[in-house]
């Protein structure tokens, strides 16, 4: 892999990671999240204050100016909710935006009232008003909350935070840290570029940026010890970016995916690629000797592949022998879908830009009707414009379903079923090895990518692509569960 550093991912300024770092010191930027949460225990429920507003932070290094940004609690990212398993959570969610919000709870398994989709579940929370969020967490995991609303400018310019949800008994690690991915699209002077939702990002893969950052800032080491065992959480909060991550000589395991366990394994090319709003959890051993220095890198698009973060062994180690504690993770709550009988759905998703060609199940006159409006996606046919919806499938109450998803696009699609995880049981026809659970399937171009879930939780479920710019532009759908 070559090494190159973020500025070849520019191509809408001159935003140089080296730049950047120029003034920033030697020295590991602390990649810990903020503190800045209001968490108190009333009685046997954890309650948690978010305000979502305008803000400004260091996003890049002190030799650039501030960057303007919306924030919960003025941080980006916004505060870790970090609660434990069965415990009852209350969220007081404070609006000073110049535009209504809600807040969405990407993975968990909430009440339908609760769920955060404007009109559809809730009144969106006016301007200066307020809306407390109250909900039990059946599943641990590692999860994240966002607004539903104009979700690609209000997540675009940093609306977003950690959720996890820690077992009752974790597995036995060094460190557990989280990593929130995001990806911005900076001007010159490190300020968000206004060009949300634009026709091109709309029609191709999405607002891509042109600066990573985790944790909200720029990284640049992680430093770790020679034996030390940690868990890493990482979330993909960008609008659109995919990420293919490789950690040079590491071989990390996958222990969860969408904050649902997994059968502890290695993927096949020792890479972990995530989509918009998916997860994975990994244990990574330092297995390196001391003062030895690694790079993690991004190769997902084709000649924009950039280094992420250094990782710095100390010249200490902190044990000789690795830890052979178990690393595998209890089971969540999620009722196994039943084969017999299970009722199968076709879901075909169409459109986007083909060289010129729409590609698109419609006709061509539909098409044009279509463009003018701004809808360059489909789901059955069904371009959808706001949250509220006839459903796609009405879906009984505690029956098995297996749904045939089937890209006929050229663009990559990750998949989000509202309020259920869904095991992934095939990709083109041929099972999966760990039938994972997940709650945000990444399609590739021309792929058919079986999921099987029991729908358990009543109400209308929102089922959509996770690039928010895709999502506008009509690829989201309603699933309705009713007795
Ligand atoms: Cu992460 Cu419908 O959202
Ligand atoms: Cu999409």
């Amino acid at each position: 892999m070559t090494k190159k550093t973020q500025n070849a991912l520019d191509r809408y300024g001159p935003v140089s990671r080296r730049a950047f770092l120029a003034r920033s010191g030697a020295g590991a930027l602390a990649l810990s999240l903020p503190s800045k949460l209001v968490g108190a225990e009333v009685g046997s429920s954890k309650q948690f204050a978010l305000s979502a507003g305008k803000s400004t932070v260091q996003l890049v290094s002190e030799s650039h100016p501030t960057t303007s940004v919306w924030a919960y609690n003025e941080i980006i990212p916004g505060p870790e909710i970090r609660v434990r398993q069965g415990d009852r959570v209350g969220i007081a969610v404070e609006n000073n935006l110049d535009e209504e919000t809600t807040v969405h709870w990407h993975g968990l398994r909430v009440p339908n009232a609760m769920d955060g989709v404007p009109h559809l579940t809730q009144t969106p929370i006016a301007v200066g008003g307020n809306f407390h969020y109250q909900f039990d967490v059946p599943d641990a995991g590692t999860y994240w909350y966002h607004p539903h609303q104009r979700g690609f400018e209000q997540v675009g310019r940093g609306l977003y935070g950690a959720f996890i949800v820690e077992e009752q008994e974790p597995i036995v690690v060094d460190r557990d840290i989280t990593w929130v991915l995001d990806d911005w699209r900076l001007d010159r002077d490190a300020q968000i570029r206004n060009d949300f939702n634009n026709r091109h990002d709309a029609s191709h893969n999405g607002r891509v940026g042109n600066t990573v950052t985790i944790n909200g800032q720029i990284p640049t080491t992680l430093n770790v010890q020679q034996g030390e065992r940690i868990r890493l959480r990482l979330i993909n909060a960008a609008n659109a970016r995919i990420f293919n991550l490789e950690f040079a000589n590491h071989e990390p395991w996958i222990i969860a995916l969408d904050g649902q366990p997994v059968e502890p394994h290695h993927s096949p090319t020792n890479s972990i690629v995530l989509g918009p709003a998916m997860r994975a959890d990994l244990i990574i051993d330092m297995t390196a000797d001391p003062d030895q220095r690694y790079q993690v890198t991004d190769s997902f698009y084709r000649d924009l592949e950039y280094t992420l973060i250094d990782i710095a062994y100390d010249a200490t180690a902190r044990r000789e022998q690795l830890l052979d504690t178990s690393m595998s993770l209890p089971l969540n709550t999620m009722p196994e879908p039943e084969w017999a009988g299970i009722e199968r759905h076709e879901i075909r998703f169409n459109g986007g830009m083909m060289g010129n060609m729409m590609m698109s199940g419609n006709s061509g006159m539909n098409m044009m009707q279509m463009m003018r409006e701004g809808k360059m996606w489909t789901i059955n046919g069904v371009a959808a414009s706001g949250h509220v919806m006839d459903p796609l499938l009405t879906l009984k109450q505690g029956r098995s379903y297996h749904f045939e998803l089937l890209n006929d696009t050229a663009w990559h699609h990750p998949i989000h079923l509202h309020g259920h995880s869904f095991r992934v049981v095939s990709r083109n026809g041929k099972e999966t090895q760990h039938r994972e659970w997940q709650d945000t399937v990444l399609m590739a171009p021309e792929e058919r990518v079986g999921i099987a879930f029991v729908a358990d939780s009543l109400g209308d479920w929102m089922f959509h692509c996770h690039i928010f710019e895709h999502q506008a532009a009509g690829m989201m759908g309603v699933v309705r569960v009713s007795t």
